[in-house]
């Protein structure tokens, strides 16, 4: 296993992405500190981790708030005495434009992605320092790469966050840390609700879901969507050891979603 002995912080640990990183990470003999803002999201995954006979602890943060987020850090040091991996993933949705969107929404959803991102990076690194090695990993989106209308504090902070990745990496690269990032995309409704069901919830998907995300898919290259647990794969290769010399990279898990030429469409070939 490739991260045997690893421990690591993960932030936003619904049944949905942070879940499937989660379990990714776990595949390689990770341990994990689940941190949410939703006590059973941190609670649920790292019970979950640990009914599956993995090491984990779940502890409620609110990743916007500095002295929640050294809690966070200190809880998992005091548990696990390092971290070595961390991945910076919470996040909320808010599809507005710059037009309707208020400032107090501005603000909440950069700052949950960005501060939260900031905090996190700052408390978690300063031990990785300590020990001369560590992976960042922030979760970009593909609305960070292109312009999506009417998601004007998601998409920007998205954008940013990937330039807040090169920069760290840049500042960091002398103290044997790693930052990277990985791209989401649109992804399959279906796994989440599996895993829900798994942590002991009494989940069904809300009705036009499936129909909405296989409109989704019909444009998207190679006409199906991904799952949190390809992410999660993508995510335990970027701190492995295999990814040694990747710093300061974004790593898309997309189904080519960024790569195709705007005016292609995989329905209607030019
Ligand atoms: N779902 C998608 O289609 C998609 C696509 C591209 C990128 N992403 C990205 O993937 C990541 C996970 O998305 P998801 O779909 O699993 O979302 P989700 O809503 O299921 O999970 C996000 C988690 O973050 C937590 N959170 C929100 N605000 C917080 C705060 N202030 N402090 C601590 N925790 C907080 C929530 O409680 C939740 O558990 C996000 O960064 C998102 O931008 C998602």
């Amino acid at each position: 296993m490739k991260l045997e002995g690893k421990v690591a912080l993960v932030t936003g640990t619904s049944p949905n992405i942070g879940g499937g990183i989660v379990e990714g990470l776990v595949a390689e003999g990770a341990a994990i500190i689940a941190v949410d803002a939703v006590d059973a999201n941190a609670l649920d995954c790292a019970n979950a981790v640990k009914a599956a006979g993995g090491r984990a602890i779940g502890v409620t943060c609110d990743v916007t708030d500095e002295a929640q987020v050294k809690h966070a850090v200190d809880a998992g040091l005091d548990a696990f005495g390092q971290i070595d991996i961390l991945v910076n993933n919470a996040a909320i949705f808010n599809k507005k434009g710059v037009v309707e969107m208020s400032y107090a929404e501005w603000q909440r959803q950069t700052s949950i992605i960005l501060d939260g991102a900031f905090l996190f990076t700052k408390y978690v690194s300063a031990g990785m320092i300590d020990r001369g090695h560590g992976v960042i990993v922030n979760i970009i989106s593909t609305a960070g790469h292109q312009g999506e209308p009417g998601n004007i504090a998601y998409s920007t902070s998205k954008g940013a966050l990937m330039n807040f990745t090169r920069s760290a990496a840049m500042e960091l690269v002398g103290y044997g840390i790693r930052v990277v990032s990985m791209t989401p995309t649109a992804t399959d409704p279906d796994e989440q609700f599996e895993r829900g069901r798994r942590w002991g919830r009494d989940v069904t998907a809300p009705p036009g879901l499936s129909d909405a995300m296989a409109n989704f898919a019909k444009r998207i290259p190679m006409q199906r969507l991904p799952k949190p647990s390809d992410y999660g794969r993508a995510i335990a290769f970027l701190v492995s050891d295999d990814a040694a010399m990747i710093t300061g990279s974004d790593l898309r898990v997309d189904a080519g979603a960024v790569a195709r030429y705007w005016a292609w469409d995989p329905r209607d070939p030019l």
